[in-house]
This record gives C-alpha cells, sequence and structure tokens, in this order.
C-alpha cells in the first residue's frame, strides 16, 4: 500500500475513498451481460425498500463521484480497499479480495494511458517483481466497435451449431464475451474470429500507436494481444492486463485497466474521457510469494521488556518507552525470566531491559544487547530512554 501510494504519489494523483456500497443502477453500468453484474453481484434491499450492491470493483464508484462533484479536470485519483465478487473462492480467486487502482478523468491523451500503465509497471517493479508480463489492446471506439461485433457476431452464428451452449447463449447478449471463452468446444471457433485490431478507425489506430510508441520511449515491454478482452463493458480503445507468470494460468491476472470514454458520461455527466486500472493486492502477494521477493519480515519492536519482579515495572517502563517514541513489546502471565527472554529472542528485538529486584532496588535497569555479542550494561532508569535511543540509532 505505502509503495503504491508513493508511486502514484509521485505523479500528483490524490487519493479517493469510494464507499464500499451502492446503488445497483451504479454497478450495472459495468454491463448488463458481464459476469460481474449478472452472477457475481452482492445485492440486497436496504430497509427503506433500495437495492443495495456491494462494490465488485471501484470504477464505477469513483466515475459516479465525478459525475456528483464536477471536480476540475485532469481528475487524478487512486484509491485502495475491499470488493466483494461472488464467485467460487479458490487459490487466487476470493469473494472478499482488495485492490489498488487509479482512475483518470479529462484527457484523451494516449500520453495518459501511457502513464497509468507506466506507473502500475513501476510498482511492480518496486516490488520486486520480475516475472510480470503486460498485455495491451484496443478495443476501438464505441462506433469500431459496433461494426466489430457486428462481424464478430456473423462469424459466431455462421457457426452456431459448433458453439458451446453457454457461448450461444453468452453470443445473444454480447458477442465479445464469446472470446473469453475457454471451452473445448470454442476454442477453434475463437481463434478463427476477426480481430478487432483489424477494425479499427483512423482515429482509434492512432490513438492505439501513440500508447505503444510511449510505452517504448519509457522502456516499458508489453505484448500486443488482439484477443485480450477484459471482464467489464465499459472500456473502450486501451485496454490491458498485467500476468504474473508465477502464478496458475487460471488466476495468474494481478492488475488491469483502460480506456472508459463513454462511462462519465452514462453517469450523468459531460461527456469526459476516461483511463485507469485496478491491481489486485491479493494475487500481487502471492505473485511476491511465489518469486520469494520478500525479505524475512522485519521485527516488529527494538526493545522487549523483561521483569524479573512482580510486574508492575514492565506496566510502567513499556508505556514510557512507546510514549518516548519507542517500539517496545513484553511477555505475559507472569512467565519466568527464563521464559521472557526466549520470548525477547523470539519478538527479535534488538535490546531487552531487563529489571530484577535488585534493579529495582537501586534504580538501575540492565540493557542487553540480543543480537550482537550479547554484552549488557546497568544503566540509571532516569536515563534509560536516552541509552536506548542512542544504542538503536
Ligand atoms: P478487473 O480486471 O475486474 O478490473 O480486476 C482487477 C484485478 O483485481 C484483477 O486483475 C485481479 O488481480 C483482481 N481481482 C478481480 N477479481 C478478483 C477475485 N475474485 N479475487 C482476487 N482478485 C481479484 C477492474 O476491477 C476494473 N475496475 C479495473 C479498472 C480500473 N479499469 C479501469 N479502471
Amino acid at each position: 500500500m505505502e509503495v503504491f501510494a508513493e508511486v502514484v504519489g509521485s505523479a500528483g494523483y490524490l487519493e479517493v475513498v469510494p464507499p464500499i456500497f451502492e446503488h445497483i443502477e451504479v454497478f450495472q453500468r459495468l454491463g448488463p451481460a458481464t459476469d460481474v453484474v449478472r452472477k457475481e453481484m452482492y445485492a440486497f434491499e436496504d430497509k427503506g425498500g433500495r437495492t443495495i450492491a456491494l462494490r465488485p470493483e471501484q470504477t464505477a464508484s469513483v466515475v459516479r463521484g465525478f459525475a456528483e462533484h464536477r471536480p476540475a479536470v485532469p481528475y487524478k485519483t487512486w484509491y485502495a480497499g475491499p470488493n466483494f465478487r461472488y464467485e467460487r473462492a479458490q487459490k487466487g480467486r476470493f469473494r472478499q479480495f482488495d485492490q489498488v487502482g487509479v482512475e483518470v478523468l479529462g484527457p484523451y491523451d494516449p500520453h495518459l494511458d501511457a502513464e497509468t500503465i507506466t506507473l502500475a509497471w513501476r510498482f511492480y517493479e518496486r516490488l520486486g517483481l520480475r516475472r510480470v508480463t503486460l498485455l495491451v489492446n484496443s478495443l476501438g471506439s464505441a462506433e469500431d466497435r459496433g461494426r466489430y461485433v457486428d462481424a464478430l457476431r456473423v462469424h459466431f452464428e455462421e457457426n452456431r451449431d459448433a458453439l458451446s451452449e453457454e457461448s450461444r447463449a453468452t453470443l445473444a447478449a454480447n458477442p465479445m464475451r464469446v472470446l473469453d471463452s475457454k471451452r473445448e468446444a470454442d476454442i477453434e471457433l475463437v481463434d478463427a474470429a476477426p480481430l478487432m485490431l483489424d477494425h479499427l478507425s483512423d482515429d482509434s489506430a492512432e490513438h492505439f500507436t501513440a500508447v505503444t510508441e510511449a510505452l517504448d520511449a519509457v522502456g516499458v515491454p508489453y505484448t500486443v494481444n488482439p484477443r485480450l478482452v477484459r471482464g467489464l463493458d465499459y472500456y473502450v480503445r486501451t485496454t490491458f492486463e498485467f500476468a504474473a507468470d508465477a502464478l496458475d494460468a487460471s488466476q495468474n491476472a494481478v492488475g488491469g485497466g483502460g480506456r472508459y470514454d463513454g462511462l462519465a458520461a452514462e453517469m450523468g455527466a459531460p461527456e469526459t474521457p476516461g483511463v485507469g486500472f485496478a491491481l489486485g493486492v491479493d494475487r500481487t502477494l502471492l505473485a511476491c510469494d511465489a518469486e520469494g521477493v520478500f525479505a524475512a519480515p522485519a521485527s516488529a519492536v527494538d526493545v522487549f521488556v523483561v521483569d524479573a519482579t512482580d510486574g508492575t515495572e514492565a506496566v510502567v517502563l513499556t508505556d514510557r518507552l512507546r510514549s518516548a517514541g519507542l517500539r517496545v513489546d513484553r511477555a505475559w502471565d507472569g512467565r519466568s525470566m527464563k521464559a521472557q527472554m526466549r520470548a525477547a529472542d523470539r519478538s527479535a528485538a534488538v535490546l531487552a531491559v531487563i529489571i530484577g529486584e535488585d534493579e529495582r532496588a537501586s534504580g538501575m535497569a540492565t540493557v542487553r544487547d540480543l543480537r550482537g555479542d550479547g554484552g549488557q550494561e546497568t544503566v540509571e532508569i532516569g536515563q534509560l530512554t536516552d541509552i536506548l535511543r542512542a544504542r538503536l540509532r
């Protein structure tokens, strides 16, 4: 999260906090034929008889907020938080999952598409992931897409009998979704289907070329995948997805996004282009594990208080040291001195502060090095904070 905030913060994106639930109509804009809307929404009626849904993603809410409050453009935002989809839960596919993402409203500039993609790429780089690949595609404008969908419909209708039953049902609602099918029966027909990239208008083709040239210029590697379709209907022109090669192919999409130039107008704002992405935090962490990019977890505390008196010294000392800005923990349940020292070792703290009856009587404390040679010194309690600070520097 902090790394993401730093990467996008360096590009002037400001944090927004979209609501966890909305009127269901807001999410229906994601496309009535999409799985997300048809099957995966957690929708319920509230006490006022309104139909409410938990957010399956956050783009719709950010754009709804934009339409409602009309901030100045370019409106550059980022967000982080949970989303809910009623899916068959399995590794990497959860019913509650976290995303971090950005949304920008205003510019139509293809360099902005490249900026967002580059920020996501730099984020993965900063995490230390090396086996992430970027796929890009253009879905053209709404008109290009209309022509393309017609061509697809003709292609699939001509071979309707060969399609799987599910795809025949999808075909009626949205022929583009048939391209998503991984079913054995459909593979041949999907492979032979016309390509969107061959149906782009000049304007859309130029836009896409400018995006890829900008990615070349900043050195972000990508593969153009004309078969890339995303699971939401608001996309036009640029779409992209990040795949983690260290994960199983069925759940290896660690992030995705694209342009949604028509969405703001659909939500009641004047025509305003938009572009953004969301990265799946859970899957990104699985990819980090699979690539072994995280170092051993850092210790949660620097100082461990060992109290061999009646336990009251630890109550007071932990509070005093924490108030002085130190990270401090202690053991519980009146354990023996030996058990407390084992707990101190397990905590991975750098220093132990030990108080026994002798120290208490003389107003002293023993500071022991838990990492280096285990050396120790006895110090006056009044000087303890300064000494700990100096030793931790
Ligand atoms: P999405 O592709 O549906 O796009 O989700 C983005 C990412 O969220 C996926 O690549 C994946 O990593 C993660 N994700 C989705 N569903 C699950 C799940 N059930 N379990 C775990 N992770 C999951 C969007 O949500 C768009 N709003 C992205 C966007 C922003 N487009 C434009 N702006």
